[in-house]
């Protein structure tokens, strides 16, 4: 096998893959949230029908998105893989987890994972499906020369149903907890552990799986309120 190939198999190598993957992820909910909080503004769409035409046909963004699609999957496939290795090794995972002391949050990184892969599915089909498919109906937006995809239209449906709205807010706590534990977690397995910078990483995660989900949650409820 060659060395990369031994690398990739390796424990280590799976948990440096794992890290890598998360971090690209916490950088694109960032920028996601940003865009995405366009839709507070109170004008019809506007602000974020334009936002998503910029997405949708900048050709580096569209090599992000492609990048970001196999890193959801790589990040997927590789935490399964890892849970059920270090299960098989160790006994049960919990038993591990509970016995090095760590936070109770660390216990149920597979099953927070596997919550947020669903939501991904299922808000990809509400949303990005309908622009893939180029089904979105089109608006004309002032400064622009031809009409646009609508894609202010689902996001406004979707959330003036109680139980989307409900179903967002759940997964963003859901998505909280996989990132308290996650955002620290990935430096460490990348061998970043200093007495001083550290604990300035753990604080930063704390607040990143703080506000990014309530972001996110605010939207929803924002909207479902605003209509
Ligand atoms: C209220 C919260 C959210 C709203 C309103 C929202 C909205 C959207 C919309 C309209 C799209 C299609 C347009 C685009 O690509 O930007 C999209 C794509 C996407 N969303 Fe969200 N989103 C939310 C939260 C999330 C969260 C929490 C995640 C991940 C955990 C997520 C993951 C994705 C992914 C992976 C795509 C595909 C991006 C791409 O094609 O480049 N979204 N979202």
């Amino acid at each position: 096998m060659s060395w990369a190939g031994k690398f990739i198999g390796s424990s280590i190598g799976q948990k440096i893959i794992m890290s890598l993957s998360g971090l690209f992820l916490i950088i694109f909910l960032l920028i996601h949230l940003i865009g995405n909080l366009q839709l507070l503004k109170s004008d019809g769409g506007i602000a974020f029908n334009s936002y998503g035409y910029f997405m949708t046909h900048n050709p580096l963004i569209k090599i992000v998105s492609y990048t970001l699609y196999i890193t959801i999957l790589i990040h997927a496939i590789q935490g399964t893989k890892l849970f059920f290795r270090n299960r098989s090794a160790k006994g049960t995972g919990y038993a591990v987890a509970t016995n090095t002391g760590q936070h109770w949050a660390s216990r149920y990184m597979m099953h927070f994972g596997a919550i947020i892969f669903v939501f991904i599915l299922i808000h990809l089909y509400q949303f990005w499906l309908q622009m893939k498919m180029g089904t979105l109906e089109m608006v004309t937006v002032a400064g622009m020369d031809h009409p646009i995809a609508d894609l202010y239209k689902p996001c406004y449906e979707v959330f003036g149903n109680i139980g989307f709205v409900l179903f967002y807010v759940i997964s963003m706590a859901i998505l909280a907890f996989h990132l308290a534990h996650g955002f620290s977690s990935a430096f460490q397995s990348l061998g970043i552990n200093h007495k001083k910078y550290t604990p300035l990483i753990k604080f930063i995660g704390l607040i990143y799986s703080i506000l990014i989900p309530i972001g996110f949650a605010l939207i929803p409820i924002w909207m479902f309120l605003n209509r």
